[in-house]
């Protein structure tokens, strides 16, 4: 028996006292009104007593358990949501996103929101510039919006936002700085083009106790380099998901977990000399894109 087992061990008493815990909290919800929050109040209690149960959890444990989740609630604010980010870096937020954006057809996946999304960014034109100073590589994103049977779905709306090349979005500096995201719509044909930056990697914040949750287990804050898109079309599911760059080595250890390979595109490099798509002479090495976008059906 290993040294695990043996400690788990425990006598048929034993683990009847602990089976008429969990029943008696489970039965203690059988008069809920709402039997969805029965459902999910008895599930939930059922999984964290096998989990205690499984690890024989100890006292000192729970409690620094407890000291984590206190110091997650204290560093939360209108700013900061620790709880979410707790919950990116368990996979908890991209197995829910899994669970509620089933893989319908060849529709585009989904991957987390992450906390950096902000309402009412810029509208700018077909072929604008998301970058508005933001530092960093010029690369040309292009592609289309369609339903899955390939139709295009002209004005859709495309959110666009991204951290600049020394891995910061705007809202992480303090003077209120727009820069690095905007929105624009697909044209009649579906089209969509704009500038943004060739993305680059940075951490999620983690100089709380998330960061340092992952200090003690030996995991890395980094994500993988992406850039953000959240698309909307009147009739049709909304897609929040990101684009990764082919060959950046971080792609399988991004620490929320949100990489799909069907996610992971070719940035083509490009010399300064060059022609740009728009004609625009970007004086420096440029990348370019595609990303074609399918849109599910509502409630798939
Ligand atoms: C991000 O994409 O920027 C992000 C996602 C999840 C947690 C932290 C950051
Ligand atoms: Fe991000």
């Amino acid at each position: 028996m290993t040294k695990t087992a043996a400690r788990n061990a425990v006598s048929a008493e034993q683990s009847a006292v602990e089976e008429r815990l969990t029943r008696n909290v489970k039965g203690s919800f059988e008069n809920c009104p709402d039997p969805r929050l029965k459902q999910v109040m008895q599930s939930l209690v059922t999984h964290l007593h096998a989990f205690v149960r499984d690890v024989r959890l100890t006292e000192e444990e729970w409690n620094k358990g407890i000291e984590f989740l206190t110091s997650a609630g204290h560093i939360t604010d209108d700013r900061r949501q620790e709880f979410i980010l707790l919950s990116d870096v368990l996979g908890v937020s991209m197995q829910t996103i899994n669970v509620n954006n089933a893989a319908y057809g060849n529709a585009t996946e989904a991957t987390v929101f992450g906390p950096f999304f902000v309402e009412d960014a810029p509208e700018i034109p077909l072929g604008g510039d998301i970058a508005c100073g933001a530092p960093g590589q010029p690369c040309w994103v292009e592609g289309t919006v369609t339903d899955t049977e390939g139709n295009p779905v002209p004005g859709a709306r495309i959110e666009v936002w991204e951290a600049d090349e020394d891995g910061f979005y705007d809202v992480q500096h303090t003077d209120g700085r727009v820069a690095g995201r905007a929105h624009l719509f697909a044209d009649d044909a579906g089209r969509y083009s704009f500038w943004g930056l060739t993305p680059t990697p940075y951490p999620i914040p983690h100089d709380g106790p998330v960061g340092q949750m992952l200090e003690a287990t030996g995991r890395s804050p980094m994500r993988a380099s992406h850039l953000h898109f959240m698309v909307t079309a009147p009739g049709l599911r909304t897609l929040v998901t990101h684009i990764f760059v082919r060959g950046d080595g971080l792609l399988k250890t991004d620490t929320v977990f949100g990489v799909k390979d069907s996610l992971v595109k070719d940035f083509a490099q490009h010399p300064a000399s060059a022609p740009a798509p728009d004609g625009r002479a970007p004086h420096r090495a440029w990348a370019r894109v595609r990303f074609d976008i399918v849109l599910a059906p509502p409630g798939t």
